[in-house]
């Protein structure tokens, strides 16, 4: 992330601001109630501006280890980030990529809501409330 900017010392030569930040709004957001010691998390993050950006990490006072996860082949894995195109959207969704909250501290039960902060490589930090949901909840978007 520093080498890019790095890269680009000329530019501040002419005067021109820094690149806006993108605007992203997170809708949809749930987590279904927790079975075993780890929860999952979805939501989606839309981006109405021209400039890209990436989810880089979450973090909740509900985990100390809140993974970001994509789903292949049925099987999930850890990423780095994921991209947010320029005005697109980035979709966490049951069978596809989500949030995965490892070794809970407490299960909660439907009805509660848990805080999350999202943090992106360019945009500032968002707090969203995931409201618990049953366990099979799966909402149809779209
Ligand atoms: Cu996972």
């Amino acid at each position: 992330m520093l080498a890019v900017g790095a890269l680009v010392p000329a530019l501040a030569l002419t005067g021109c601001s820094s690149q806006t930040k993108p605007e992203l709004e997170v809708t949809g957001a749930f987590m279904p109630q927790p079975v075993m010691d780890m929860a999952g998390g979805f939501l989606t993050i839309r981006n109405d501006s021209d400039t890209a950006d990436k989810l880089t990490s979450v973090t909740s006072p509900l985990s100390d280890d809140v993974q970001i996860h994509e789903t292949k082949d049925q099987k999930m894995r850890e990423v780095q980030s994921f991209d947010i195109p320029a005005n697109g959207e980035l979709n966490l969704e049951r069978g596809g990529s989500h949030i995965m909250f490892m070794g809970i501290k407490q299960k909660p039960k439907q009805g509660d809501k848990v805080s999350i902060e999202l943090h992106f490589e360019k945009a500032d930090p968002i707090t969203v409330e995931l409201p618990v949901e049953a366990a099979t909840h799966n909402p149809q978007q779209h």
